[in-house]
């Protein structure tokens, strides 16, 4: 694996400009346009109308209309109670304030993404992202790695736990309507989603004084089914892909970012969208966002269903969720390469 500095301690360093290193800098972090406001909204979906006589019809529909023309959404009335979301983002910010000692005792074991460290570089000449990261499991719960949880502050591993069991009931919902949605028998969602995988990756974007020639996170496409996306001040960041330009996201209090995964494009036969997004960074205030990725059961085999391919060819290969995952984390992390890739 490749060696990559901490950006905390490295942003900590420097005194200006001219300090920041050139493997951060890029052409393309502001090259691209950004589309003003009101052109057109990303679209919300309220959970509790969908929830509404299982479900709304009027509802769905708007749900699967944001997963086909966007592949994002805004989620609110989600019913995540604002105490869990208060503990888990209080956490997070104290967890990053620690000193970098008592952080790397949760770092990243050699060739692995886990823990407390750095997104995956794949090459020594690769662009380096502003950004440190803490990746953690947290479902199937056999499959956590306790000892990479942070112990500081005391109530993390709580307040985390918690954050995770709540948000893998609103995904397992949202999975469910639109499955429905797409034409697929309920049994077939249970075979790919029943004791779905999930993970969290917190992200801590310090600021920058070059912020406009840097990138928090590089345009990529989530490699699982669906992302649930918490910031955890007002610091706006993420853009979303919408035709060529990036359209900035402004979160509404208390919602939830969703979007869709490579997954759930190559199941639905590309009728839902993996979007390509990024995650800019602020000149003066840091960011802090967790996103949680819910994907399917690890033994599953992932392709298009076989009843929305009835009718019509398969465009995208099937491969086991595993081999998918080491597609994934051995292709540089640049927009739709991967599921470009899978095309048939
Ligand atoms: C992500 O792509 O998961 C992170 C986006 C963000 O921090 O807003
Ligand atoms: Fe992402």
């Amino acid at each position: 694996s490749i060696d990559v500095p901490n950006v905390q301690a490295l942003a900590a360093s420097i005194a200006n400009p001219a300090d920041v290193p050139p493997r951060y800098v890029r052409q393309e972090a502001k090259a691209d346009p950004v589309v003003s406001d009101g052109d057109s909204e990303l679209p919300v979906i309220d959970f509790s109308r969908l929830l509404h006589h299982r479900f709304s019809r009027e509802e769905s529909a708007k749900l699967h209309h944001a997963c086909a023309d966007w592949g994002f959404f805004q989620l609110i009335n989600h019913g995540v109670p604002d105490q869990a979301m208060e503990k888990i983002k209080g956490d997070i910010v104290e967890f990053f304030k620690l000193p970098l000692e008592e952080k790397k005792a949760f770092a990243q074991l050699p060739n692995s993404l886990e823990g407390y460290g750095q997104a995956f570089v794949v090459s020594d000449d690769q662009k380096l992202d502003w950004a440190d990261i803490l990746t953690l499991i947290t479902r199937p719960l056999q499959s956590r790695n306790i000892d990479l949880w942070p112990a500081q502050p005391l109530t993390f591993r709580d307040s985390l736990s918690c954050y995770a069991m709540e948000l893998k009931s609103v995904a397992g919902t949202l999975l469910e309507v639109m499955t429905k949605n797409l034409g697929v028998a309920p049994e077939e969602f249970s075979t790919i989603f029943q004791d779905q995988t999930q993970a969290v990756r917190i992200n801590y974007y310090p600021p920058c004084p070059r912020a406009d020639e840097v990138l928090g996170l590089s345009p990529h496409t989530d490699g699982s089914g669906l992302t649930l996306l918490l910031q955890v001040n007002d610091v706006e960041g993420l853009h979303i892909r919408k035709g060529g330009d990036w359209y900035p996201v402004k979160p509404l209090p208390g919602a939830l970012i969703a979007n869709i995964g490579d997954i759930i494009e190559i199941l639905s036969n590309g009728v839902y969208k993996s979007v390509e997004h990024r995650a800019i960074i602020n000149a003066k205030k840091e960011r802090h966002s967790i996103a949680t990725f819910h994907g399917p059961r690890k033994d599953s085999v992932v392709g298009p269903f076989a009843e929305i391919v009835k009718g019509c060819k398969p465009k995208y290969m099937s491969m086991s969720y595993r081999e998918f995952r080491k597609a994934y984390f051995s292709t540089k992390l640049e927009g739709r390469r991967l599921i470009e890739r899978l095309k048939l």
